[in-house]
């Protein structure tokens, strides 16, 4: 399979999903099937940004709005050389939440137009495929207490659902809803199906860039 790209392939889905249980299942099914696959998830709190983001999220310093969603988008810009080498070394890269999360949280508060929340992530890699964990927002609840951070309360996730499905009607965009409702292994059988069909039809098509 020499010079076949990697996938570029994304979870998404509101709080509790199940984005980061499946991402992890997936990583683990491809690379047992024989391909090359790697996990990223955003924000990658590990860089400088990251740990702004992260005493951000859990409320140990306040930063300005729009300069927020532009660092959130900076914390994916920084990752774009590392994704751009693996995807060419022929690895699939599974992404716990990409851009989608990052327009749909940011224009979920008062004042953002969605436009706008999207203009600095134009141009990221575009996923091969989006698959979207669709889950009633009771039914994300009942998994378990909403933590301690920032965005974890119930009004603001209707809010940001609604941004999702807004996005959601991209044609552009190889959007897959799942039925996140089901068995952690049902789930990831369905994901699991979707992501090999990807790694073998889309891959041999150039890498695309976000909303161009
Ligand atoms: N299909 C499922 N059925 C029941 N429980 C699940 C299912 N998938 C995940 N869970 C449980 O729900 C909780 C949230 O799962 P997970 O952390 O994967 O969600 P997430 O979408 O990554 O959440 P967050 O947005 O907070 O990062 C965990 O306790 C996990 O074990
Ligand atoms: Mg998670």
């Amino acid at each position: 399979m020499a010079g076949r790209r990697g996938a570029l392939i994304v979870l998404e889905g509101v709080d509790r999903a199940g984005k980061s249980t499946q991402s992890r299942k997936l990583v683990e099914a491809l690379r047992a099937a024989g391909h090359c696959a790697e996990l990223l998830r955003f924000p990658e709190r590990s860089t400088e940004i990251g740990k702004l983001l992260s005493s951000y999220l859990e409320k140990k310093r306040e930063v300005e709005d729009h300069s927020v969603h532009l660092l959130f988008s900076a914390n994916r810009w920084e990752q774009v050389p590392l994704i751009k080498e693996k995807l060419g070394q022929g690895v699939t890269l599974v992404v716990d939440r990409y851009a989608f999360s990052g327009v749909a949280f940011t224009s979920a508060k008062e004042n953002f137009h969605l436009d706008w929340c999207k203009q600095p992530d134009v141009g990221l890699p575009k996923p091969d495929l989006v698959v979207f964990l669709q889950l009633q927002l009771a039914v994300a609840a009942a998994r378990g207490e909403f933590g301690r951070e920032r965005y974890e309360n119930r009004a603001f996730q209707e809010r940001v659902l609604q941004r999702f499905h807004q996005l959601m009607r991209d044609p552009a965009l190889n959007w897959k809803v799942v039925d996140a409702s089901r068995s952690i292994e049902d789930v990831h059988e369905e994901i699991r199906v979707l992501s090999e069909d990807i790694i073998w039809t889309a891959t041999q098509q150039p890498l695309g860039e976000l909303w161009k």
